[in-house]
């Protein structure tokens, strides 16, 4: 069975002293309140975070992770830093391709599918995000997005290497917008990237993986969003923010 993870992506918010007394609030409602161990908890901090962070969290429910990983191993790449060199600040999961990197950044699928061999060969939990556009989605050529995103992003991972990437599907119209898919918009999605995982990999794989849905999860929609069959969980930003509605949505994954 799959486990359901709840990642929290605080993107560019929180400075460090804002990020550790938030990072120990939500530790503090976990230890507190969270009793039912069927979800698992990733919480992503600024760069400038991530040591410290997974140093608070240690021997509790939550693990860290980076919003970024470069795809090399070192080098003279100012500004950047690697799989083993997070590895070695106790992070465990790293976003990968996400819509804001995509956009801002100018990350394209073949650079993600080479963050996202970085992150496996370190043993790091790839979080691979793809997601349309509005237009995309208005013109009808979603699916061929998704999938072109999928063959590129995952080109260079090996079926063994899939029990270290997770899959995020992010419609790129519903990211802080306040707009969610329904339910069955990010179920019928789900459904397709499993099936395509499953004609890579083989059923298995595609059994084992967890496809988390991002976009606009709020506690009043993430229990009809979770609950969805193909649905294992989410990738929330703004209300990962506030450690009430952050707690709300992962009681609502379990
Ligand atoms: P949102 O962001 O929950 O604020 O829409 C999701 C994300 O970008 O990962």
């Amino acid at each position: 069975m799959r486990k359901t993870l709840v990642v929290g992506n605080w993107k560019m918010h929180k400075n460090l002293t804002e990020s550790q007394a938030l990072i120990t609030e939500i530790r503090g409602i976990v230890r507190d309140e969270f009793r039912h161990n069927h979800a698992q908890i990733v919480i992503c901090p600024t760069a400038l975070a991530l040591a410290s962070s997974a140093r608070l969290v240690e021997g509790s429910e939550i693990t860290i992770g980076a919003q970024n990983v470069n795809e090399h191993k070192e080098g003279a790449y100012t500004g950047e830093w690697s799989a083993a060199m997070l590895k070695s600040a106790g992070v465990t999961h790293a976003i990968i391709g996400h819509s804001e990197r995509r956009q801002y950044y100018n990350e394209t699928s073949a650079v993600c599918a080479l963050k996202n061999k970085a992150a496996v060969t370190e043993e790091l939990i790839a979080i691979y995000c793809i997601g349309e556009s509005l237009s995309e989605r208005e013109n009808n050529q979603f699916l061929e997005v998704l999938q072109l995103q999928l063959e590129e992003g995952l080109d260079s991972i090996s079926a063994d290497e899939m029990n270290v990437v997770v899959i995020a599907y992010e419609p790129v119209w519903a990211i802080g917008t306040g707009k969610t898919a329904t339910a069955q918009q990010a179920q019928d999605i789900h459904a397709f990237v499993r099936q395509w995982l499953a004609g890579k990999y083989g059923q298995p794989v595609a059994d084992a993986t967890r496809i988390l849905y991002g976009g606009s999860v709020k506690p009043d929609n993430a229990k009809d969003i979770f609950g969805q069959p193909d649905i294992d969980g989410g990738l929330i930003g703004g209300a990962s923010l506030k450690p009430r509605d952050f707690f709300d949505i992962i009681r609502a994954a379990q």
